[in-house]
């Protein structure tokens, strides 16, 4: 494994921030001092940053939350609600939420210690697709509010990107967002005149909530987190 990517998976400093802390020569392996952050090291050998040995990297976890209303996304709360991190059972390990669902939003929510992944799935730039089931009032909705969702609303911090709607029934609609904007999807509602009265989220890009009941969660497969990769890796390559 290149030298910059193990201290990025030892928690040591982000990948860009690993190469830097390299070539300003404070990383040695074996007690040398390498300034190229592609050299090769497989943990056979100690790696220490400023004089201190970095634990080699573990397996990094990535798990779905099925997360009910009332939990907050947030790590910790300073006002002691409940967490998605308290729906983990994952002793030893900092689990963090990647992105945010509003407190009364529901539905698919990923944790992990693997913050390169983190960073990219929710990154505008590699425009990771997200679903959202969205229960709304206002009346039936129109085929002219449809339109408008799927092509785009001004909202205060600027117009929304073209997205997918459809109707599932009655004035229950699904969207699939490419943006993470805060409370994108209940503003985008509320501007064509149908409030939110329901969110949830059922996929984030390739991977879906499916049946996972309400509070629990579960570690996802190598294939799945392979499939997470791929989709962010894929833009984040096409876009350079
Ligand atoms: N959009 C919202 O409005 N809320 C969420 O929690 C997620 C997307």
């Amino acid at each position: 494994m290149r030298l910059a990517k193990y201290l990025a998976h030892a928690g040591v400093a982000s990948r860009r921030a690993a190469e830097q802390i390299i070539r300003a020569g404070r990383v040695t392996v074996d007690g040398e001092v390498v300034l190229d952050p592609a050299r090769d090291v497989d943990g056979s050998r100690p790696v220490a940053v400023d004089g201190r040995v970095v634990e080699p990297p573990r397996d990094r976890v990535v798990y779905a939350v099925h997360k009910p209303a009332g939990v907050v996304s947030t790590a910790r709360d300073t006002h002691g609600r409940p967490t998605v991190v308290d729906l983990v059972a994952e002793p030893g390990r900092r689990l963090y939420p990647v992105g945010r669902l509003d407190a009364d939003t529901t539905g698919l929510l990923l944790l992990t210690d693997d913050g390169e992944l983190a960073a990219r799935l929710t990154h505008p730039r590699y425009e990771v697709p997200k679903v959202y089931v969205a229960e709304v009032g206002g009346g039936p909705i129109s085929e002219r509010a449809l339109r408008a969702l799927r092509e785009g609303v001004e909202l205060e911090d600027g117009r929304t990107a073209p997205a997918k709607v459809r109707r599932l029934r009655g004035n229950v609609i699904e969207l699939t967002l490419r943006e993470g904007r805060k409370r994108q999807v209940r503003r985008m509602c509320a501007h064509v005149g149908h409030p939110v009265k329901r969110l949830k989220r059922v996929a984030i890009g390739p991977l879906r909530l499916g049946d996972l009941p309400e509070g629990a969660a579960r570690r996802l497969t190598d294939a799945e987190v392979r499939s997470l990769r791929d989709v962010a890796g894929r833009r984040w390559r096409a876009r350079g």
